[in-house]
């Protein structure tokens, strides 16, 4: 038998042979009978996993669990692997809080129940430590989780020297982001990301209970879709390539040949904004309904906001809570959303106090003018052309004006979605085209979705973080992606 670096002692291996239990405390003496052992070990009547040929447990037996899956082995001997949260022993008894993704649980080490070299190896134990735990799985409302495990065997797998960076203190900002890949380790974090999880989940869902199609568009393009900075890169003989601002234009292609469509993917702005809002790369959704009009797609709008926002509420307000989200903001999410004209909108603005004149595009402040009128997202309608990008239909009512809308998040989130329906008529688009600057070889595929069997369409972006921001009542976008891309940040 030969001890390994960590200290715990490792059996010869041999494939056929489970490895044999080595540190059995007097609690967990080996069973007399085949039932009983089964029965210490938990798994009497139960399927055993197949183990692969990595398992290092030292009781195969054993069943390995999550976390979150204790509650299911009460009084059973169970194994768990996880990270170490935090450490606390009086000298008798000791404790090693354990994270593992799914849930936090409290291990408790006895010093009178337990081999000497356990015992010892607690000692070895830092925060962040990756470890196998072995003991009896256990209700204790007063841990951390709500279980715990009493340990009778403890295998160190990686330890973690004692300048971990992120230690229970207030660190700033931006050593935060430069520490990233363990930030992500923390509560919060991992409330963040269960709650986005949840809302692509969410909006996977959505639109295949509605009979959608998922189309995945390119990243690598040749036409530009919005007006907003751009990434290039050399694409062999056929000159520059853009990093996709949008999926939009080839949606739009699908739809014309499915109905029903939305991308899902990630977008690029080079925008050199600094602001809360702003993320170099995003993810964005965007739906594509053939035979929608401008009315529809609010509609769809509202209707999948609402959705998204009341699956959250019901599945995750364990994550809400731990942001300390006020969740009777969200519970009031339902259609139909206030919907004002551009002009009605600025007539408002300006009655609070804002220069922006008729024909300006709406900034930061003058949505958060808007909204505070109102608990519930805000649908600003029908902008004028030049404040919108090329491919929105002309308001026939008024030419001046395009039929689109912005949906405006509540409590200052801003801009959520960009929607409208799309300029339908050959001539009008070419112009638009033109107007614009914008090389006319690029778009002639997509001009011939006018050329042949043109037909009245509308979709909408919706912007992943800020949605996710606003749900989970985080003031800045870059936390609520897991390695956010920013002017000034590339790594990690
Ligand atoms: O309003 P935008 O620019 O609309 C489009 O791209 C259309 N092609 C969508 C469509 O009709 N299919 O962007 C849509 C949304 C915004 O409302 C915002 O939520 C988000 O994308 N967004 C950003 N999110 C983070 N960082 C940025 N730099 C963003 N730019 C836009
Ligand atoms: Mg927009």
């Amino acid at each position: 038998m030969k001890r390994s670096k960590s200290g715990s002692l490792v059996p010869p291996f041999n494939p056929n042979k489970p490895p044999c239990t080595i540190d059995c405390s007097a609690r967990d003496a080996p069973p007399t009978s085949p039932q009983r052992r089964a029965r210490a070990f938990g798994i009497l009547g139960g399927a055993q996993a197949p183990r692969h040929s990595l398992d290092t447990r030292v009781m195969p037996s054993v069943p390995l669990v999550r976390i979150a899956e204790l509650p299911a082995h009460a009084g059973q001997s169970v194994v768990v692997r996880a990270w170490v949260t935090h450490l606390r022993s009086s000298g008798k008894i000791a404790f090693a809080v354990l994270r593992d993704g799914t849930g936090i649980c409290q291990s408790v080490f006895v010093k009178s129940q337990l081999p000497a070299a356990v015992w010892a190896r607690f000692a070895e134990l830092t925060t962040e430590t990756s470890v196998e735990i072995t003991g009896e799985a256990r209700a204790e409302p007063r841990a951390p989780g709500g279980f715990e495990v009493g340990v009778t065997h403890l295998t160190v797998i990686g330890p973690s020297p004692s300048d971990y960076p992120i230690q229970p203190k207030e660190h700033g900002i931006d050593f935060l982001l430069d520490n990233r890949h363990f930030w992500l380790r923390s509560p919060r974090q991992r409330a963040i990301a269960v709650i986005r999880n949840e809302v692509e989940q969410g909006i996977h869902d959505f639109f295949y209970e509605r009979g959608f199609l998922r189309v995945d568009t390119p990243i690598l393009t040749a036409a530009i879709g919005e007006r907003s900075g751009l990434f290039a890169t050399e694409y062999f003989e056929e000159g520059n390539a853009y990093l996709a601002q949008t999926g939009q234009l080839y949606g739009e292609a699908a739809a014309a040949a499915f109905g029903k469509i939305y991308t899902f993917g990630p977008t690029f702005r080079a925008e050199k904004s600094k602001t809360r809002r702003h993320l170099t790369e995003f993810w964005m959704i965007e739906p594509e309904v053939a035979w929608n009009d401008s009315d529809d797609n609010m509609r769809l709008q509202e209707e999948f906001v609402s959705y998204l926002v009341q699956r959250v509420i019901e599945r995750r307000v364990a994550e809400l809570g731990e942001l300390e989200r006020d969740v009777e903001k969200l519970r009031g999410i339902v259609p139909p959303f206030p919907r004002l004209n551009y002009t009605d909108a600025v007539a408002l603005v300006q009655r609070k106090g804002s220069d922006t004149k008729w024909g300006d595009d709406l900034g930061a402040e003058d949505e958060a003018l808007i909204v505070a009128d109102y608990d519930k997202p805000v649908f600003v309608f029908n902008y004028p052309k030049e404040a919108k990008a090329f491919y929105m239909k002309e308001n026939p009512d008024d030419p001046r004006t395009v039929l689109c809308d912005d949906l405006l998040a509540p409590e200052g989130y801003g801009e959520i979605i960009g929607g409208s329906q799309r300029e339908d008529d050959y001539d009008k688009l070419v112009a638009r085209i033109e107007e614009e600057g914008l090389p006319r070889k690029a778009y002639e595929w997509y001009l011939d979705l006018r050329r042949y069997g043109t037909f009245t369409h509308a979709g909408f972006g919706l912007g992943l973080e800020r949605t996710v921001a606003w749900i989970c009542g985080i003031q800045h976008v870059r936390e609520v992606i897991a390695f956010p891309r920013l002017m000034h940040r590339l790594t990690p």
